[in-house]
């Protein structure tokens, strides 16, 4: 067994223990009495936390109590757009659709374009900026509603998020930056500002609505660090602390460590030509046996193979149907061939379904998207006619009565400085 393993906010490796993370980072698991909660104001269990796929939280009984007395929650995740998405991203956004709906609570998207400029040394800025727009595709595809969701980029929301962000920094030392990240004398400076970025969007609604908005996000454990200083720096600024509740990653078809999209031969890119995505799945590590005779004798080894995680993870919801499959699996019934084929005719249709509604998205993006109108920027991303920019100029105004080159009114919460 492979002990070493390591979570940071911008690399996963080795096979991750999620149970001593929660020790370290100092999380609370996703236990019963928080699942008997859930069924009964929700009237259901979804399947990511019956599996544990949500494993962990900070404050989910704090949100839950507010909800409860009435106080309606707002949704806050994100994404680093450093390439394509792969289907191991959309594990948590289809889990906020699915808190969106339940909740009937608006979502704040964030996409971090300028993080991943800043770590990614190949990655140019105009290339971030398009894998925002790419990459939000993705997002709307799953079916968020327009009316409550914004998704915006670094980028071209800064001005916004910017004023919030500064207030974060002045509150986070330097000292702490690298206790927390583990910075050293080598890390870019901006590197060390961005957390106040990713901070900001937790309290933005409450800025916006000019009293204090409890946020829940969700997103992939490996963002904690994060939200520990977020969690820190809120009540200073007169703020709540934002709640969390954290997923494990995707495996990645080789098996063990997460899904990355550095290693496109084990990854399936919600781009991916079906018939690529195929021979993917078909090369995949499994917990197979040397011979078919060795299988049928010995039975394989689901808790190691790949392609039953992802079933485990995604493609197989029904529980009596994936447990079956298992000891089919275990007894030497089903051979891996055949386990293989089954996952790709259903990656296969799930892409195709994917693939549509990310096309038919792109008619759709102005409906979602927020930003601080910039037209530099905005022709810099993608060329647009006139009647487009005059377009958008109108929605930005609308959100924040917006003029080109003017200042953003915001309603704060209080004067803070
Ligand atoms: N930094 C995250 C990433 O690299 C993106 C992100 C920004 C995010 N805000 C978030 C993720 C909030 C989850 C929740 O993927």
């Amino acid at each position: 067994m492979n002990e070493e393993f390591k979570v940071t906010p911008w690399d996963v490796t080795g096979k991750v223990d999620y149970a001593k993370l929660i020790e370290e980072f100092g999380t609370e698991p996703i236990d019963e009495g928080i699942l008997t909660r859930w069924k009964r104001i929700t009237g259901s269990i979804p399947m990511a936390l019956q599996r544990k796929i949500f494993f962990s939280h900070r404050d989910l009984n704090w949100i839950l109590d507010r909800y409860e007395q009435g106080e309606k929650f707002v949704l806050y995740t994100g994404r680093g757009p450093s390439g394509h998405t792969h289907i191991g991203h959309l594990m948590p956004w289809m889990f906020t659709k699915y808190l969106q709906d339940t909740f009937d609570a608006p979502l704040y998207f964030q996409m971090t374009d300028d993080e991943k400029f800043l770590y990614k040394d190949s990655l140019s800025l105009k290339e971030a900026m398009a894998f925002s727009y790419e990459n939000a595709l993705d997002v709307i595809a799953l079916g968020f509603d327009p009316k409550k969701t914004y998704i915006f980029s670094d980028l071209e929301y800064n001005k916004t998020l910017y004023r919030i962000a500064v207030q974060v920094a002045k509150r986070i030392t330097f000292s702490t930056a690298k206790a927390v990240f583990g910075f050293d004398s080598s890390t870019n400076i901006g590197l060390i500002f961005f957390t106040s970025m990713q901070s900001a969007p937790a309290f933005l609604p409450s800025v916006q609505a000019g009293k204090n908005v409890p946020v829940l996000i969700p997103h992939a454990i490996d963002q904690d660090p994060h939200f520990r200083v977020t969690r820190d720096v809120a009540p200073k600024l007169g703020y709540y602390k934002p709640a969390a509740i954290h997923c494990t990653f995707l495996p990645s078809l080789a098996g063990s460590d997460k899904m990355s999209a550095s290693r496109p031969e084990t990854t399936i890119y919600t781009t991916d030509d079906v018939k690529v995505a195929r021979k993917k799945i078909l090369g995949a590590f499994t917990g197979g046996r040397v011979s078919v005779e060795e299988q049928k004798k010995l039975g394989g080894v689901p808790g190691v193979c790949a392609v039953f995680q992802y079933y485990y993870y995604l493609f197989e919801e029904d529980g009596a149907k994936l447990k079956e499959r298992e000891r089919k699996c275990m007894s030497g019934e089903i051979m891996c061939g055949e386990c293989k084929l089954d996952l790709a005719d259903r990656v296969a249709s799930f892409l195709e379904r994917h693939q549509e509604k990310r096309e038919k998205a792109g008619d759709r993006i102005k409906d979602f998207v927020v930003s601080d109108y910039s037209a530099a920027y905005d022709r810099l991303k993608r060329p647009q006619d006139r009647k487009e920019v005059a377009k958008l100029k109108r929605t930005m105004k609308e959100y924040y009565s917006v003029k080109e080159g003017d200042s953003i009114r915001i309603n704060r919460t209080r004067d803070l400085e």
